[in-house]
């Protein structure tokens, strides 16, 4: 590794560790961000004023398919604190860098509940409002009050209101108009003390059971989808991966009651507005695609939503397995599945 003048810039950086792909890929400057003043820092280097920034945290949303030519910042910033107490609720803020399934845990332990439903998705909390993370009923929106950005265009600090983020199903503004341009340094969350769980997705209920669990907590909660998905999702430390790959498709509902009329068996959920969301998973899996593995890319056995890194698998081959998946479903029911990762 070259030495420079600034040491907070390394040139050459390996991310095969930093993305939980697993892909070997190299980004041209790094910089580890612990603080405001590291990122500011970083930005004034001569060196990296025309390049492009990408922003990694815990790097389990992106498929990276070649080496990075520009910046890439990786958040760093810790810290975690209770920022006041209204009686029933109460407001938190995460620092950027903060493990999200931590600070889960954390609210949970500080007698708060929320975002139970939410344990066990990785990544960092930096990046829970860039895609509105969701999962077993609940979205990460549902709990947001207000994010602190830097604005990498003006050089300065903002805010955003959940109004401004334009949430989604697996979307916001950071994923369209505004992406790349801002770095996430800290985001505020209120929860209630005692709010009422969600138990409503299929699943959660049967976990709870199965576990005698009769009137359960939002621990409780907490630990019955911790199972449900280690049963069903692979562990990135073991099989590289990045959760879901493609988004559930949403189509009109005229559109989904042509499918059921031809496929009994599909599943589909009203998403509002004449609309219907389909399963992504089943339709991969009626396709053929679940557990096929192609060299050293695959689709996991257990979740055809998955896509795996076998071991040694480029990002280049992932993708090209997933475009093969996207025609498969394409021809058999005429519906476009989106990655859901970033794809660089
Ligand atoms: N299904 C299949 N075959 C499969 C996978 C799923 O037939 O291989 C069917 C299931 O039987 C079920 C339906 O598809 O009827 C939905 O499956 P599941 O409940 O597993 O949820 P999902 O829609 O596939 C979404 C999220 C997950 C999240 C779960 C639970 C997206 C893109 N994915 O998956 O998020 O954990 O719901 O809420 O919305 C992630 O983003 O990485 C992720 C895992």
């Amino acid at each position: 590794m070259p030495l420079h003048s600034n040491a907070l810039l390394r040139q050459d950086a390996d991310l095969t560790a930093l993305n939980t792909f697993g892909v070997s890929a190299k980004a041209r400057y790094f910089c580890s961000v612990s603080s405001l003043g590291d990122l500011q820092a970083a930005l004034r280097d001569p060196r990296v004023r025309s390049l492009p920034v990408l922003v990694l945290g815990g790097g389990s949303n992106v498929l990276l398919t070649r080496d990075f030519p520009g910046l890439v910042l990786h958040v760093r910033l810790l810290g975690k604190r209770q920022i006041d107490d209204a009686g029933a609720t109460a407001s938190f803020e995460a620092a950027a860098g903060e493990n999200w399934h931590e600070f889960v845990l954390w609210t949970l332990a500080q007698g708060y509940s929320g975002l139970e439903n939410l344990s066990l998705i990785p990544g960092l909390v930096g990046a829970s409002p860039i895609q509105n993370i969701g999962a077993y009923g609940v979205e990460m929106k549902d709990h947001f009050i207000a994010l602190d950005a830097y604005d990498l265009r003006r050089n300065m600090v903002v805010q955003f209101g959940p109004s401004q983020c334009e949430f989604g199903y697996r979307d916001s503004v950071f994923k369209r108009g505004a992406a790349g341009r801002y770095f996430i340094l800290a985001v505020r969350f209120r929860l209630p003390r005692a709010g009422a769980l969600r138990l409503d997705y299929g699943e959660i209920r049967a976990e709870l059971a199965r576990s005698g669990i009769g009137s359960p907590s939002a621990c409780d909660v907490s630990a019955a989808v911790c199972n449900i998905r280690r049963r069903k999702l692979p562990d990135p430390a073991l099989l590289g991966n990045a959760g879901s790959f493609f988004k559930n498709p949403i189509v009109s509902t005229e559109r989904a009651n042509e499918l059921t009329t031809r496929f009994a068996a599909m599943p589909h959920y009203a998403a509002g507005s004449g609309r219907t969301k389909l399963a992504a998973g089943w339709l991969i899996e009626q396709a053929g695609w679940k557990g096929k593995r192609i060299g050293n890319a695959g689709v996991h056995a257990e979740h055809a939503l998955v896509l795996v890194n076998h071991g040694g698998a480029s990002g280049a081959e992932i993708l090209a397995l997933a475009r093969q998946i996207q025609d498969a479903v394409q021809e058999q029911f005429g519906v476009e599945l989106e990655p859901e990762p970033v794809i660089l």
